[in-house]
């Protein structure tokens, strides 16, 4: 059966030494801190080639301690997409910050510096770039741009890690990296977890200090924080796929080659862009319809279905469209969304995984070229 992502099959790949190291954890009784938390951290910042990783309890965590880390509060805006996951701006907009919602590039569906500067204020304290789909944005620009201003980054690594930026790995470009390893993810748990990267020791520090409730010995609090850990048996199972990981995404890169290939031949699918630069790590395989039509795309979905291909939507609603975003404590500003709102009539994300075989991805195709061409006749109609 053909499954948007197959977390069964990627277990049994790894089994034994999975179940090694949960037994280990277990008979450690190692759950909350302790050596595997610390050595999936070390393992972690070794691959990244980043100073500190801090394990949070998850992607959301991780963006508001690092908000936190940078004194983000009432009174400040914050930089980010629309098009991306509800979470990067729930994590401003809950420590009483305003959201401020830019514009992406057409293309790779990431910030780009010609939207983001226009926004920006003297409220304006950081821009959180997000490498949606696992694609890293315009890193360079936009550290430019924030050095300009004097601006902090926050790069929202949730869908990107392992992807490279000018030889750099996303996360250790801005002033902080944040990654969910929820267990979709390419790197991803069997539960929650999250981590906070950063080159800067006294930020890193920070991040540690806040997430462990504000204090660094027991009882001796000194700032306000929360309780957000990696536990254990995450962190376990984290250091055994840290070392598959590449291995993974490259399994994701060839289905993504794949995807490609069935694709080249229609003028109406336009496969994910693959910009210089940089890597793409496939944490989703988005196409668009062309055409600009959001009926058009639900009949393409209501055909998948049809058919039984697995596919989602990512994302049919900005963020700043969301109802709490508009009105109220959380209301956002924005400017010009003309390629957000393009965006979320046009994707369609399919299955994407380590375990896709040529076969099934044949079927995909199949179904969505068979689709495309069906609504495209019912359109010229
Ligand atoms: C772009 C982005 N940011 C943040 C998050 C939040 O991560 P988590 O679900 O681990 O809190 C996600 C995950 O879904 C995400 O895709």
């Amino acid at each position: 059966m053909i499954q948007m992502v197959d977390l069964r099959s990627q277990y049994l790949r790894i089994k034994n030494e999975i179940d090694e190291s949960i037994q280990n954890v277990l008979m450690d009784s190692a759950f909350i801190k302790g050596t595997y938390v610390a050595s999936f951290e070390k393992n972690f910042g070794t691959y990244l080639n980043v100073d500190h990783v801090v394990g949070v309890g998850n992607g959301t965590d991780a963006l508001q301690i690092a908000l936190m880390a940078l004194g983000i509060g009432p009174g400040d805006e914050v930089i980010a997409p629309s098009f991306t996951f509800v979470a990067t701006a729930e994590a401003v907009a809950l420590l009483g910050a305003t959201p401020v919602f830019a514009d992406v590039d057409p293309d790779s569906f990431n910030l780009t510096v010609e939207a983001i500067e226009p926004l920006i204020t003297d409220a304006t304290k950081a821009i959180v770039p997000v490498h949606l789909y696992g694609q890293p944005a315009e890193m360079q620009p936009i550290m430019q741009l924030a050095e300009r201003y004097g601006l902090k980054v926050i790069e929202d690594c949730a869908q990107a890690v392992g992807s490279v930026y000018q030889g750099r790995a996303a996360g250790t470009i801005g002033d902080i990296g944040t990654f969910s390893f929820f267990p979709s993810k390419n790197l991803g748990c069997f539960g929650d977890g999250g981590a906070v990267v950063s080159n800067d020791s006294e930020l890193a520090d920070h991040c540690r200090l806040i997430a462990s409730h504000g204090s660094k010995k027991k009882y001796h609090n000194e700032v306000i924080g929360v309780n957000s850990r990696l536990d254990g048996l995450q962190a376990a199972v984290l250091d055994v796929k840290l070392r598959h990981l590449d291995n993974f995404n490259a399994r994701r890169k060839r289905a993504a080659d794949l995807y490609d290939t069935r694709f080249a031949g229609s003028e109406e699918i336009i496969v994910p862009a693959r910009l210089a630069d940089r890597t793409h790590v496939f944490h989703q395989y988005t196409i668009r319809i062309a055409g600009d039509s959001a009926e058009r795309r639900d009949a393409i979905s209501a055909d998948l279905k049809q058919a039984g291909i697995p596919h989602a939507v990512y994302y049919p609603i900005p963020v700043h469209r969301l109802p709490v975003y508009t009105t109220g404590t959380a209301a956002c500003r924005y400017g010009d969304m003309e390629h957000t709102e393009s965006a979320t009539r046009e994707v369609i994300s399919l299955p994407m995984h380590t375990e896709l075989s040529d076969t099934q991805i044949d079927k995909i195709c199949a179904a969505v070229l068979e689709s495309v061409h069906r609504t495209s006749a019912r359109v010229i109609s």
